[in-house]
């Protein structure tokens, strides 16, 4: 009988690995939708358990509400949804002016991921989880739901600290920046300033808001000395003060009244009631908290349809916060499939 070589077997097995790696690659659409029952059948408990774990995280520090809801924007801002920002990389996006020493939450996206990990491992992407969390943080502090959108896969890299910096709005945008900087992501007027209304809970930093106290002239004086307390002319940079004083951790319309009564914390709060075409939008939302609540939920599911990786693009990462694993496990496979 004839003696089948062991090379035969090799390259039996290389071939049908890579004809069916490929064809699947084709089959799955590069441009496919999101949709909120993604996970229905993967992971039918995905989302509950996201939301305990959230829940949990927001109990054990309110803040935490508000920096998830940041977090989340601005991962989409730069490089699209796809949780480039959770990526433990020191040189890259984390470091960027508008992150550094600020953005946080990390360690509770990745707790969350885990707890999915741990019943579908290798399921739902890390930019899925943040989206979620996002969610169900703002939905923790009282503010009104909305359906979330999945299917995002993650990134292999983070991205570049220029692209950060170019990409995130400023707390010293003048209003047509802003309304640029949000068109450029295919959000208009109306999401800029629904979406600047998560300033209603969380904190900023005193290097952020300084010049706004001791100098400009569209600030309540009552508020700007009450504010300067804790925040000197010079030292105190990370001395914190609430977004909304009024009420800091509830989800509601205040940011809004805030600005009519000159009371927004930061410069790039304040414009949006200097001037059309943000103007009438903040006044409407002081009337109609309603419209608030819907408006912010559509302009959340906006931002996070940002260039999201769907399909063969990207991966699933098992730890959001490095692709150590994924790197040496495709080591791994070349070593074991070549
Ligand atoms: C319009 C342009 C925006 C600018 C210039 C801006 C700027 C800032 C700055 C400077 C801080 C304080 C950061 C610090 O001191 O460390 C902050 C905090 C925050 N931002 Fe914005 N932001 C903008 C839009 C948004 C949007 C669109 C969202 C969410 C959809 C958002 C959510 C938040 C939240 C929740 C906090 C508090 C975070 C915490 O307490 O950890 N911001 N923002």
């Amino acid at each position: 009988m004839m003696k089948i070589s062991s090379n035969y077997y090799y390259y039996y097995y290389y071939y049908y690995y890579y004809y069916y790696y490929f064809a699947i690659l084709l089959i799955l659409p590069s441009d496919a939708q999101l949709s909120s029952t993604f996970y229905d059948s993967t992971c039918p408990d995905a989302l509950s358990t996201i939301r305990t774990s959230i829940r949990q995280a927001v109990t054990n520090e309110q803040r935490m509400a508000a920096s998830l809801v940041r977090l989340h924007f601005h991962d989409c801002f730069v490089q699209g949804c796809d949780a480039s920002i959770l990526l433990d990389d020191t040189t890259g996006e984390r470091v960027a002016l508008q992150n550094n020493n600020s953005v946080r939450g990390f360690e509770v996206v990745e707790a969350a991921k885990q707890a999915v990990e741990s019943i579908c491992p290798g399921v739902v992407s890390c930019a899925d989880v943040l989206a979620v969390a996002a969610r169900d943080a703002t939905v923790a502090v009282g503010g009104s739901s909305w359906t979330v959108n999945l299917g995002r896969r993650d990134s292999p890299a983070a991205a570049t600290r220029a692209l950060a910096e170019s990409d995130l709005p400023r707390f010293t945008d003048p209003l047509p920046t802003l309304i640029s900087n949000f068109e450029n992501k295919n959000l208009s007027e109306r999401d800029l300033v629904a979406l600047s209304g998560s300033h209603t809970i969380g904190q900023a930093r005193c290097v952020t808001f300084r010049d706004r106290i001791y100098g400009n002239e569209s600030i309540d004086p009552d508020f700007a000395i009450k504010r300067r307390r804790n925040c000197p002319e010079s030292g105190g940079n990370d001395n914190l003060a609430p977004l909304d004083e009024v009420t800091p951790n509830v989800f509601d319309n205040n940011y809004f009244r805030n600005l009519q009564s000159l009371r927004g914390l930061l410069e790039s709060d304040q414009v949006l009631l200097s001037d059309e075409p943000t103007r009438s939008i903040v006044l409407e939302y002081i009337d109609n908290p309603d419209r608030f609540d819907s408006d912010f939920g559509a302009a959340m599911i906006k931002m996070g349809d940002i260039e999201p990786l769907t399909g063969g693009s990207g991966l699933i990462r098992s730890t959001c916060g490095s692709t150590l694993l994924e790197n040496r496990l495709s080591i791994y496979l070349s070593y074991h499939t070549l």
